[in-house]
């Protein structure tokens, strides 16, 4: 039977951190679903299709990975996906307590649901997309925390920001 992974998030943008965790989970699993929660109600950086093509060009050549929208909740989307896999990366303890809190909300609302941790590369340990725009944005190097892509874009979007 083929097991498939839901990783669920924002990915604005996707970070060497992420694709840490997307590595680890396929030698667990047959395939990885990253999975974009469309919400209306953040603003992002990128829109959800900028998002979509920087994972896709991070992730050539990688048959076994999916990239996909969803709304509503994630439970359901990954039961609409036959998976009942959630997997999530873990940084330092400080995401601990919101990891936890949102496994047992998923696991109330599905029980077959499981949520899994993975720990990212300890290099990606204090790197996230929040940090790493709020470096970029004022010029700060953070071409080693991102794929090659996501970096020229970052570049690309804060310079059209300012020209406007
Ligand atoms: O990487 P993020 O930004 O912390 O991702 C959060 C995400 C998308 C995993 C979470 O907000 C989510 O699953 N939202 C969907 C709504 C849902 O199912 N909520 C109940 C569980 S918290």
């Amino acid at each position: 039977m083929n097991k498939t992974a839901i990783y669920p998030g924002f990915f604005d943008p996707i970070t060497n951190g992420h694709l840490s965790i997307v590595t680890r989970g396929l030698q667990i699993f047959d395939r990885v679903v990253i999975a974009i929660l469309n919400n209306p109600q953040k603003v992002p950086l990128f829109t959800v299709e900028e998002r979509i093509c920087m994972i896709r060009e991070s992730l050539i050549g990688e048959p076994n990975v999916e990239v996909d929208t969803f709304d509503g909740l994630l439970v359901d989307y990954a039961v609409r996906k036959n998976s009942r896999v959630v997997m999530r990366g873990l940084r330092a303890l400080s995401d601990f307590e919101y990891e936890f809190q949102m496994a047992l909300m998923n696991r109330k609302l599905n029980r077959d649901v499981q949520s899994i941790f993975l720990m990212t590369d300890y290099k990606w340990f204090y790197t996230s997309s929040t940090i790493i725009k709020q470096a970029a944005r004022f010029g700060g190097d953070v071409s080693d925390l991102v794929p090659p892509v996501v970096n020229e874009k970052l570049k690309e979007k804060f310079a059209s920001l300012k020209n406007t």
